[in-house]
């Protein structure tokens, strides 16, 4: 069963493997290539909580600013975190420009899982992912699309997480030892397409046989998941601040640690949690609430009003922080997260 397994899954990869830009076709020999586990790595830490088809512009762009882990180690933490904008999740970011200077002084990737491990930003997945894709190792890789198909497969119905262990041990045993990239792959594309959370599509499935779930009746109710834990709302308010009748805005720089670490942004209060947005400005002065910003972040919900002021020479935002006054009219060049992109954009429209 256990051959079958992997067998069949690579036959059916052969056939419906996603075209994807980070990918080779399925079967074909690694490139001979220094940049190709590059790639590899840029696209799996950009495929993190986030999907192919968010992560696509951002891949293409970032090889076009930055083609090799040498180009991206020398480039500027700015530049790249304002790249970055709009991807979310920016500790990977920053974790990211942290590990091409890792590598870049190496010489290159190491090529083991172990070794992998230890680059700044690559937790078990990421590094069995890039061992397995990039340098062809025989690798366990577990993203959630995987743990689905596994849990399914061989009905693993203790709750998550608590099933993690028993999830990554039985995808131990059909992992094979060649075209581990492939079937890491082939895994996440039967989850993402066939084995899908709600109403998995087992009439197409190339594991259909051997599936304990699919004869269990109900193999939509694998995984367990645990319930689900309340977010907490949370209030704030980010400041629109003007000068020159509105054409240029007072952009700050977020400290490097916590929420959007490092990031370009609009002033804020520091998201309190009062329920009214009340938040002190950072300047006196004659204040406009334009509207408000919802953004759900892992852990918490926040609104966030968004309050506008044009600066006059005695109460300019200079006097209290530093900051740069950035021409409104390239305010996509900011490099905003969304988060203030969106509160942006209110106070634009507003006029
Ligand atoms: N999600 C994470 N890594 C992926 C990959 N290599 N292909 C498709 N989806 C993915």
């Amino acid at each position: 069963m256990i051959a079958s397994i992997s067998n069949n899954l690579l036959a059916w990869y052969d056939i419906h493997a996603r075209d994807l830009p980070w990918r080779q076709a399925p079967g074909s020999a690694r490139p001979d290539d220094a940049a190709w586990p590059y790639r590899v790595w840029l696209s799996e830490v950009m495929l993190q909580q986030t999907t192919v088809a968010a992560v696509k512009p951002y891949f293409a762009k970032f090889l076009t600013l930055w083609p090799t882990v040498d180009a991206l180690a020398a480039a500027a933490d700015d530049d790249v975190l304002a790249a970055w904008a709009g991807l979310g999740y920016y500790s990977r970011a920053r974790n990211l420009i942290k590990c091409a200077r890792v590598v870049a002084d190496r010489g290159g990737f190491p090529q083991t899982e172990s070794e992998l491990r230890q680059l700044p930003g690559l937790g078990d997945y990421t590094a069995a992912a890039v061992a397995a894709i990039a340098f062809g190792q025989r690798a366990v890789v577990v993203d959630a699309n995987v743990e689905r198909v596994v849990a399914r497969l061989f009905a693993i119905d203790t709750p998550l997480p608590g099933a993690r262990k028993a999830i990554r041990a039985a995808a131990d045993t059909i992992t094979p030892n060649k075209r581990a990239g492939d079937f890491a792959q082939a895994l996440m594309d039967l989850g993402s397409h066939i084995c899908t959370s709600r109403a998995p599509r087992c009439l197409l499935c190339p594991l259909h046989d051997d599936c304990e779930g699919r004869k269990s009746g109900e193999p939509e109710r694998l995984p367990i998941k645990p319930a689900r834990k309340a977010v907490p709302e949370r209030y704030g308010a980010a400041f629109w601040i003007t000068r020159k009748a509105g054409r240029e805005v007072w952009l700050v720089t977020r400290p490097d640690t916590g929420m959007l670490g490092g990031m370009r942004a609009l002033p804020d209060d520091g998201w309190t949690a009062r329920r009214d947005g009340s938040g002190q400005p950072p300047l006196p002065g004659a204040w406009h609430t334009v509207g408000a910003v919802r953004h759900g972040f892992t852990h918490a919900h926040l609104t966030l009003e968004v309050r506008r002021l044009e600066s006059r020479g005695e109460n300019s935002p200079e006097m209290v922080g530093d900051g740069v006054w950035w021409p409104v009219s390239d305010i996509g060049e900011a490099g905003l997260a969304t988060l203030f992109a969106k509160a942006a954009q209110i106070a634009i429209a507003v006029g």
